[in-house]
């Protein structure tokens, strides 16, 4: 499943980001690729420990600590510390691949399961051509190319590409997580089910049959998380 999250930055908080990156030195993309991906994967990347990347990153992950829709639909149980690419020039694509089925931190050697993958774009659409990120699931192929400070969530199973950037720069922020909830199909029952109750909450209150709903939510969160 993809979910979009609108806004998980604002644009003051985006165009914070873009002027800390704007300064830092950036490496080839391959540093965190493997062995299948490393051979399509043409972009760049800040490395891991970079002092932009490390303050970049705090403002990512202050965003994503603040939105609510983001919990709900990842239950995340470990996120991996964002990391953040760009893809213009000549370095300006990345093929079809799979993400690593665990990732290590390097910092800290904690190992992340990662069940969804993530993109923030920093970027806006008007500033360059091509650059979509490409989702294969079982019902076809989505092209995704959000506003900047919007991110788009999917399952890290799914084989995906970034489109060629023809024009421009192509800037966002990219991580895993382990979700609380491993396996996909529980955790959009789990999303569905969240979404419809806010939904009768907000049309017809906190009566009886919603109080109901709400409990079996919870009843089923306890069943599936491992948290
Ligand atoms: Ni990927």
């Amino acid at each position: 499943m993809l979910i979009a999250i609108p806004e998980v930055l604002s644009k003051a908080d985006v165009v914070r980001c873009r002027e800390i990156l704007a300064r830092a030195a950036w490496a080839d993309g391959r540093i965190t690729a493997g062995t299948q991906s490393e051979r399509v994967k043409n972009n760049l990347q800040l490395p891991e420990d970079s002092p932009e990347a490390r303050a970049a990153r705090a403002i990512v992950s202050e965003g994503l600590a603040k939105s609510a829709l983001f919990f709900t639909a990842a239950l995340p149980k470990r996120i991996f510390p964002p990391l953040f690419n760009r893809y213009e020039g000549r370095a300006n694509a990345f093929g079809n691949h799979v993400d690593n089925a665990v990732r290590t931190v390097a910092a800290s050697g904690e190992r992340i399961r990662t069940d969804l993958s993530a993109t923030l774009f920093l970027a806006d659409p008007g500033e360059y051509d091509g650059g979509e990120l490409v989702i294969e699931d079982t019902y076809g192929a989505h092209a995704v190319k959000l506003a900047a400070g919007d991110m788009i969530l999917y399952p890290s199973s799914s084989i995906h590409r970034v489109e060629p950037v023809t024009r421009g720069a192509r800037i966002a922020s990219f991580f895993w997580m382990e979700s609380m909830v491993r396996e996909t199909e529980r955790r959009r029952l789990l999303f569905d089910l969240d979404m419809a109750i806010l939904s009768l909450r907000e049309s017809v209150g906190d009566n009886a049959a919603v109080v109901s709903l709400t409990s079996t939510y919870h009843n089923l969160l306890r069943m599936w998380a491992d948290a």
